[in-house]
């Protein structure tokens, strides 16, 4: 379980009690966090679940995926080397605290 927190775009901070396993995209999506779309339901299909992450912990994370890395070519906002797609990020007790900072659109 870990503490989450989504900063939207407007400075919206949404801080989200997440258990494990869930994805920061499932966090998000149920908690009323308006600026993660998740349209393909976290099937690393649509990147509307552009985010980015804390650069002072990317390194905390596992490495994206060949899949994720070929659909960050196609997310709407900038791409910086801290993009990820929340939904490929599973919540564990290591990413208690994590700031997640949310692009202007999605789409
Ligand atoms: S929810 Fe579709 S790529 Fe993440």
């Amino acid at each position: 379980m870990a503490n989450i927190t989504f900063i939207e775009a407007n400075g919206q901070s949404t801080t989200v009690n997440l258990a494990d396993g869930w994805s920061l995209m499932q966090g998000a999506t149920t908690n009323g966090v308006d600026g993660i779309l998740g349209e393909c339901g976290g099937s690393c299909a649509c990147a509307t679940c552009h985010c980015y992450v804390d650069e002072a912990r990317l390194g905390e994370l596992p490495a994206a995926s060949e899949g994720e890395l070929a659909m960050l070519e196609n997310v709407a906002s900038e791409r910086r080397p801290n993009s990820r797609l929340a939904c490929q990020i599973k919540s564990s007790a290591a990413l208690e605290g994590l700031k997640v900072l949310l692009p202007a659109t999605q789409e």
